[in-house]
């Protein structure tokens, strides 16, 4: 699978860098060809000269290489490469990427990359559970980099936790897997609804909902991942996927998202609606801003269009997938929107599960199909369970 891929293996200042001279042995033995970056305070962890050995290329840590200046140049580098793996990758190097900053030849290789990328975090267990560093991390995600979490297990400061950078062994797994699925989904076009509607009430207020639009910018990362092309139509939310393959279309409220999804979804041939869309509206929005009063304020509601429901009934050959928040009775009503909304899947997470639901980064669901097929997975992170549901939506298109 990796026969002739041209890794670019980027080496970041962690005490996990020892461990790149087995990876760098295991992707050559793979077939691929291997070239390394290296930031100067890697070189206290591994030598150049040992990456050179194993990889049978110089290694490159800074713009110029020799007394004669000859120049590296990080444009090339980046061009060369059919995948950027920066392992180890330490807190002060994602940081700069987050950023922007560019004051080495990796950094300023990643700003220049067109080829994917691909993450392996390496930190001491606090450092990894940082704020800053979940910030960070969910920034490149954001910039449609691929993240190998770190793995659980002993870390270098005797502390026991998350934080170990994935064994090489699982790094290969992950590139083959991503080369295998790379183009399963070209040529595709798909429509996903994301995030909450807003419902004005007056001119400065609204009607709102907690959804974080988390799960639909997951699910789109790696359908675009896959070579899929997305129309994203979303309510305000600050988690917008970015990737050359997504479209973004802003809404406000749901009346809004659905002239847009009758504008897309004929020409679509996969639709999901991650959209938690308010089921009602001010039946009519004041002009002006609403006075404040000593009496009880009345604001009559009228029905939401129902936009997945309503998709479901014009459809021809698209395959659909809708999700169901439950807090009772999950399985029965979740397998009622399927067939009431003609959903070809439908994604079920239980409020009742501890990590599960709208603000969290993690959710534990349940995926059922039309055919009566059930998967129930683990507490897993948004990223991991929009992998799965992806998964199981390639499977369903090819059976
Ligand atoms: O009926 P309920 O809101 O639980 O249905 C959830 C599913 O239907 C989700 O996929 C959601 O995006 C979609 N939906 C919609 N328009 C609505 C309500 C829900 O598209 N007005």
């Amino acid at each position: 699978m990796l026969e002739g891929k041209k890794v670019l293996l980027a080496v970041s200042g962690s005490i996990a860098a020892y461990k790149t001279a087995f990876f760098v042995r295991l992707l050559v033995k793979a077939g691929a060809e291997v070239k390394v970056v290296m930031t100067n305070s890697a070189k206290e962890f591994i030598t150049p000269l040992t990456l050179a050995t194993l990889s049978k290329n110089p290694v490159y840590s800074s713009f110029t290489s020799n007394d004669q200046g000859e120049w590296n140049s990080h444009v090339e580098l980046g061009l060369w490469a059919d995948i950027m793996v920066i392992a180890p990758l330490t807190a002060n190097t994602l940081s700069k990427m987050a950023n922007g900053a560019c004051d080495n030849l990796l950094t300023a290789v990643y700003l220049s990359a067109r080829c994917p990328v691909m993450v392996c975090p390496a930190m001491d267990l606090d450092m990894y559970q940082h704020p800053s560093t979940l910030k960070n991390l969910d920034t490149i995600s954001g910039y449609g980099n691929l993240i190998i979490e770190a793995e659980h297990g002993e870390l270098a400061s005797g502390l026991v936790g998350d934080g170990r950078m994935a064994e090489p062994e699982h790094i290969i797994q992950k590139l083959e897997s991503f080369f295998s699925k790379k183009e399963s989904f070209r040529g595709k076009k798909v429509m996903i609804t994301s995030g909450p509607t807003y419902e004005s009430i007056d001119p400065v207020r609204f009607i709102g909902n907690h959804s974080s639009g988390k799960m639909g910018k997951a699910i789109a990362l790696e359908l675009a991942a896959r070579g899929a092309t997305i129309d994203f139509i979303t309510g305000p939310s600050v988690n917008l996927p970015e990737h050359t393959n997504i479209s973004i279309i802003p809404i406000l409220s749901a009346n809004e998202m659905l002239i847009e999804a009758k504008k897309h979804f004929e020409n679509t041939d996969i639709a999901v609606f991650a959209a938690a869309v308010a089921d009602y509206r001010p039946e009519t929005i004041a002009e002006n801003k609403i006075k404040k009063k000593d009496e009880q304020l009345n604001i009559a509601l009228v029905p939401n269009p129902d936009i997945a429901k309503e998709m479901g009934q014009i459809k021809s050959n698209q395959f659909t997938v809708g999700f169901a928040l439950e807090t009772d009775q999950e399985d029965i009503n979740a397998q009622k929107k399927l067939e009431n909304k003609n959903f070809d899947m439908i994604v079920l997470n239980s409020l009742r599960n501890e990590g599960a639901g709208f603000a969290h980064d993690t959710n534990k669901v349940s995926i059922f199909d039309k055919h009566n097929n059930r998967h129930d997975f683990e507490l897993k992170t948004k990223s991991q369970v929009a992998t799965d549901l992806v998964d199981l939506i390639e499977k369903a298109l090819h059976d």
